[in-house]
């Protein structure tokens, strides 16, 4: 007889305080194993039989080895769908759900967005900014691009999945779109902000694409895109950043050099945090 929920679920729990490993992530695999729709399902259904135990215990081999439960399934949820990730591609943030929300409330403070507007989203990853923006602004022309050919393929499957139309073009910052001549109405992006090795937990650090994650020495995206703004702006031009608290400073200091005739303004996060720069070029 197959055992119950409970018994799996207090089995692998007991593991993961040995191993120190969140309990959400039991209740996260054994949701993505049975296909139940919430990581609260478990306790809900901890009295019937587990139907795909092995499956299970097959993911959360994964999981102890260090994989994130994401990649072990190769799903991520964000603002609803349901996103193809895998080691190519950063784990798509709530951070990042956030500044979409964020910018949606916020739109209308620049332009009416049932407009036609042409969008960017640079440094795409698994395509979760522009398959939020198509979603939230189903007219606007969006293009993701990424320097990394990875995770381009990774966010073509995306939008495969979900039939959005969004263009793909793969380089550095805003040169792909220099090259097509695309003149934007908006940036919006999610660079590379983490100062150093140091700065990620190991979890993060093990895993998740280098490229997506460190600022590194050189300019940055944020320092790439001041620089270029004036190639692919058409008429005014409203960039949105997700940054890190510790680039407030760097950040002002690049757009008083780089930038003329701008608005800026720096948002907290739901931890009260700086966590996104709205730039209003007039
Ligand atoms: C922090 S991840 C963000 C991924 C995704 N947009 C998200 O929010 O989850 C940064 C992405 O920028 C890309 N990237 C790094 N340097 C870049 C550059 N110079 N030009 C374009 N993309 C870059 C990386 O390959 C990575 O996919």
């Amino acid at each position: 007889m197959a055992n119950k929920v409970d018994t799996v679920y207090r089995k692998a729990l007991e593991e993961a305080k040995a191993l120190d490993i969140e309990g959400g992530d039991v209740r996260w695999l054994i949701m993505e194993a049975e296909s139940y729709h919430s990581p609260a399902d478990v306790i809900y259904y901890r009295d019937k039989e587990m139907r795909h135990e092995d499956l299970f215990w097959a993911y959360w081999e994964k999981r102890k080895s260090g994989l994130p439960v994401q990649y072990v399934t190769g799903k991520a949820p964000f603002l609803g769908f349901d996103l193809f990730v895998d080691q190519r591609v950063l784990i798509p943030r709530q951070e990042t759900e956030e500044m979409l929300a964020t910018l949606s409330e916020r739109i209308y403070d620049y332009y009416d967005p049932r407009n036609y507007l042409v969008a960017a989203d640079i440094g795409t990853g698994s395509g979760c900014i522009a398959l939020g923006l198509k979603n939230f602004f189903p007219n606007w022309l969006v293009t993701a691009s990424d320097i990394s050919k990875g995770a381009l393929e990774v966010a073509k499957t995306n939008f495969a999945k979900y039939d959005v139309s969004v263009n793909v073009l793969e380089g550095d910052a805003l040169e792909p779109y220099i090259a097509q001549n695309i003149a934007l109405d908006i940036i919006v992006s999610n660079p590379p902000y983490v100062k150093s090795r140091a700065e990620a937990d190991d979890i993060v650090r093990n895993n998740e694409p280098a490229s997506a994650l460190y600022i590194g020495d050189g300019l940055s995206v944020y320092q790439k895109i001041f620089r270029d703004y004036k190639k692919v702006k058409k008429g005014s031009l409203l960039m949105v950043f997700e940054i890190d608290p510790w680039l407030v400073d760097n950040l002002k200091r690049w757009m008083e050099e780089n930038l003329q005739d701008y608005e800026a303004d720096f948002v907290n996060d739901l931890r009260e945090m700086p966590r996104f720069l709205f730039v209003y070029l007039h």
